[in-house]
């Protein structure tokens, strides 16, 4: 595994945020992981995805919510459990919300190609941030389908929260994990 890329494609793997900490990308850094999405496919050049940086002002706000949808999905659920629920919205030092932009959903490209851009933005991002020597990782979560993350990030009707992307520093890292072999997900027609 001599080739840039190859290390680049095979190293990243998947931090939990709790294992991300400070520093995270500077400025400059953080513009150019960001524009790391715009050179994702595009069909049609829709720009189908949207990035929120939640920025350490709003993330209580965040918490607020995770709690609201946790209380709601169990009455049950103790005080460690809702103040766990709020303060992963603390994790992580830069914090993207991914959104899909599905546009007008009349137009030629399917929702499905849109999606799939958006994944390969998402790649893009994860791959830049840890060619800087960043940890990311992805994470989604029953309030994604709730109304509150939609009302707190004022979606419209075309727009769907798809999951959190989370960029730090590595604090602990798991062992690799092992990945597929290609004769799971490959074969000769
Ligand atoms: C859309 C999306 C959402 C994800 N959400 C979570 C999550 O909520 N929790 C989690 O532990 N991992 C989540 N992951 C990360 C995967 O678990 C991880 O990518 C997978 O285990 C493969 O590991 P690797 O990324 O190190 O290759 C998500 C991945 C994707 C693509």
């Amino acid at each position: 595994m001599d080739h840039f890329a190859e290390k680049l494609i095979h190293g990243r793997t998947h931090i939990s945020p709790k294992r991300l900490g400070d520093p995270g990308p500077s400025e400059s850094q953080k513009e150019s992981i960001l524009l790391a999405a715009s050179a994702a496919p595009d069909h049609g050049r829709k720009v189908p995805w949207h990035f929120i940086e939640i920025q350490e002002s709003s993330r209580a706000s965040l918490g607020d919510v995770f709690y609201q949808c946790l209380l709601e999905r169990d009455q049950s659920a103790t005080t460690i459990q809702l103040q766990e629920a709020r303060d992963k919205a603390l994790r992580g030092p830069l914090l993207f919300i991914a959104i899909a932009n599905y546009h007008d959903t009349s137009d030629q490209i399917s929702k499905q190609e849109k999606l799939i851009s958006l994944g390969c933005a998402i790649q893009n991002i994860i791959l830049s941030a840890y060619a800087y020597g960043y940890g990311s990782g992805l994470s989604s979560g029953r309030a994604l389908e709730s109304i509150y993350i939609r009302n707190l990030f004022q979606l419209s009707d075309h727009e769907d929260p798809i999951c959190f992307i989370t960029i730090g520093t590595v604090l602990k890292n798991k062992p690799d994990r092992i990945r597929p072999g290609l004769s799971e997900y490959h074969s000769i027609f």
